[in-house]
């Protein structure tokens, strides 16, 4: 089966093709002799009842500095691929909510993955909050006295923004800090969302696990351990990615939101788990297959494509 995909994705000569998760999906997919398209989420348009992007045929490369070949661009329909990925980075913005207003007219007579209405309806922060037995508690607000009350309660937490990534803004707070207040004041000017206040995990030194889920079945995982003076266990943060195995109640919080994720069409999901509790659910453009593959573990692409081909089959 040969498919015509086409992938909305950020600028392709700026990613890092070592830890890219859109990069290794595409190496896949042409290794499998699917056509790949390629566009930037400034090409997109709807008019009238059409979605057009302005795409390149795109050939990959796994070569530092030389990945990639782009074609001549040409006005198309989206709905002339069978697959769309919607991989393009946070922000989850209203540029973010538009694109998946309009890639949801194609779908799912054009397979656009992961489903972009659902893709909406579930920022990371905001889904998990589905499960609130597999998480540390969790209060999403920006009204003080909530704040104040939570952390009389739970005595260290952490607050971070809600809509943040890559660990943006993420602050622990010891339960004495007299720094609250400022922060709390800072937080009030910098973001209009409300934010996520959390009681903090003291064993985030050992890390936070990227756990992968193909379909809402689990398919590889990687810890990722910070660096001794961060809290942050993002690698972009310089966190270090270590091999890891699923401990029992990490394979009990996949077999609780697996059907979930598999129902809603969210076919590639990356999971946050830090001491065994759930902190995100990860459906906008979750990465961690490089990663997994390179301490030895499973090749996640190719489970995807698995996945995508047998839909498109109809199966
Ligand atoms: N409740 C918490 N307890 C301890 N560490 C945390 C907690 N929440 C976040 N962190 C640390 O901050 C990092 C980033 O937070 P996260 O919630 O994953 O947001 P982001 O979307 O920015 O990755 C985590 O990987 C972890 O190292
Ligand atoms: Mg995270």
């Amino acid at each position: 089966m040969s498919l015509k995909i086409a992938v909305q994705m950020d600028p392709i000569e700026r990613i890092n093709i070592r830890g890219d998760s859109t990069f290794a999906m595409l190496l896949e997919a042409q290794k499998r002799g699917h056509a790949l398209a390629y566009y930037t989420p400034d090409r997109l348009a709807l008019r009238g009842s059409e979605v057009f992007a302005t795409v390149q045929p795109l050939e990959v490369r796994d070569r530092a500095g030389d990945h990639y070949t782009l074609g001549e661009p040409r006005r198309r329909a989206l709905a002339e691929f069978d697959v769309v990925l919607l991989r393009q980075d946070p922000p989850f913005d209203l540029a973010y909510i538009t694109t998946t207003h309009l890639l949801e007219r194609i779908h799912p007579r054009t397979l656009v993955v992961n489903d972009p209405a659902q893709v909406r309806n579930a920022p990371e922060k905001m889904f998990v909050m589905e499960y609130p037995d597999l998480m540390p508690p969790t209060l999403i607000t920006r009204d003080l006295a909530e704040i104040k009350a939570f952390r009389v309660e739970h005595g260290d937490i952490v607050m971070k923004p809600l809509y943040g990534k890559g660990g943006e803004a993420v602050f622990r707070l010891a339960s004495e800090d007299l720094n609250f207040g400022s922060l709390y004041d800072l937080f009030t000017v910098t973001f209009r969302e409300q934010w996520v206040v959390q009681k903090f995990l003291p064993a985030v030194k050992d890390g936070d696990k990227r756990i992968i889920l193909v379909d809402g079945e689990f398919a590889g995982a990687v810890n990722r351990v910070p660096a001794p003076d961060d809290l942050r266990s993002n690698m972009v943060r310089g966190g270090t990615p270590k091999e890891t195995d699923l401990t029992a109640r990490e394979r009990e919080i996949c077999a609780r939101i697996g059907p979930a994720l598999r129902e809603r069409g969210l076919i590639f999901v990356g999971i946050d788990v830090i001491d065994g509790f759930l902190t995100e659910i990860n459906v906008t453009s979750p990465t961690g297959i490089r990663a997994v593959k390179n301490l030895g573990g499973p090749d996640v692409a190719a489970m995807i494509w698995d996945k995508i081909e047998q839909k498109r089959a109809g199966k």
